[in-house]
């Protein structure tokens, strides 16, 4: 009983994600899963979307309707759709997670790039030992990205608001110049990056898709240069342990997978969906029973 139906009433509050393809989608599991568990009175399903424009149009327009997910290829378009951007979603130009309020306005939030810099500083505080929540162990550090894609802006702008140091590598020199401009960062290639350590104890966050199955055996920088590092972030997801991560924790690095980055950002969807702490327990145990 994915849906819950014994809960669903005409008053029923819907969210969904949006995407195209969708069906792949493990958030309607997770978000009605958390529905339950507290009783709230509300659905999470998946939406097929072709033409976002179109669609959001009529979401605007329906009361029932409380918030959507949105995921590939709509994260871009959908920032133009809506009467309110959080800032740092405006920066990075792309938004995850739409809530719409009591009036049918629309706000958009980007949770991608809090999911991957939460898990990223907690790594850090385990690594120092510092007390949660005192401050950003991201402040001063040198942060370095591999990629300058979606994913790659997120991390960028997250680190910077936290006051890193960031570094952009991309294949291409150009886009990674581009955003590292927009951050106050430095920019270079991939090339370059696998000989710069100006300091040791940096942190490195790839955001590239090398090493991404069925590409697994590929790695965006060579084991050598992750000496320099003290934290080793993965966006890829499949596989969970990428060459990457294995390699840095062989170099010494705590490594923070890219599931964590997956799992926190819904953390993050649920409390602006429904103003309550998500429950964390529910989403990892469920996240592993269906990985
Ligand atoms: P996402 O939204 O997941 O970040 P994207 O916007 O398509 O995806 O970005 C993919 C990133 O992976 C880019 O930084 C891309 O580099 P280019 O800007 O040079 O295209 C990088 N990338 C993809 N395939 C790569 C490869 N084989 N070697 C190095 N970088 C690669």
């Amino acid at each position: 009983d994915l849906y819950n139906f014994r809960l669903i009433r005409p008053d029923t509050k819907v969210y969904g994600i949006i995407g195209k393809p969708v069906g792949h989608s493990k958030s309607p599991l997770l978000f009605n899963a958390a529905f339950k568990s507290v009783g709230l009175n509300a659905v999470y399903v998946h939406l097929l979307v072709d033409d976002v424009e179109k669609f959001f149009e009529a979401y605007s327009a329906v009361d029932f309707v409380a918030g959507c997910s949105c995921t590939i290829p709509h994260k871009e378009v959908a920032v133009k759709c809506m009467d309110e951007i959080d800032p740092i979603a405006k920066k990075i130009g792309a938004t995850n997670n739409i809530v719409r309020r009591p009036d049918g306005t629309l706000t958009a939030f980007n949770t991608d790039y809090i999911g991957a810099i939460s898990a990223i500083e907690d790594g850090l505080r385990e690594l120092n030992g510092a007390t949660p929540g005192v401050g950003s162990p991201l402040a001063g550090k040198l942060f370095v990205v591999l990629g300058a894609g979606g994913a790659g802006k997120s991390l960028a702008y997250g680190a910077a608001q936290k006051g890193a140091r960031v570094v952009v590598a991309n294949r291409t020199l150009e886009r990674a110049k581009e955003l590292a401009d927009k951050v106050g960062g430095q920019a270079m290639t991939l090339d370059e990056v696998a000989s710069f350590h100006p300091e040791d104890r940096m942190v490195l966050a790839n955001t590239t898709s090398v090493g991404m199955k069925p590409n697994a055996d590929g790695t965006p920088i060579p084991k050598l240069a992750l000496r320099h590092y003290c934290l080793v972030f993965d966006a890829i997801y499949t596989p969970k342990d990428t060459r990457l991560l294995r390699e840095a924790r062989e170099s010494g690095a705590i490594i923070v997978y890219g599931t964590e980055m997956l799992i926190r950002q819904g953390f993050e969807q649920y409390k602006n969906f429904t103003g309550l702490q998500a429950p964390e327990e529910l989403f990892r145990t469920l996240m592993e029973k269906h990985a």
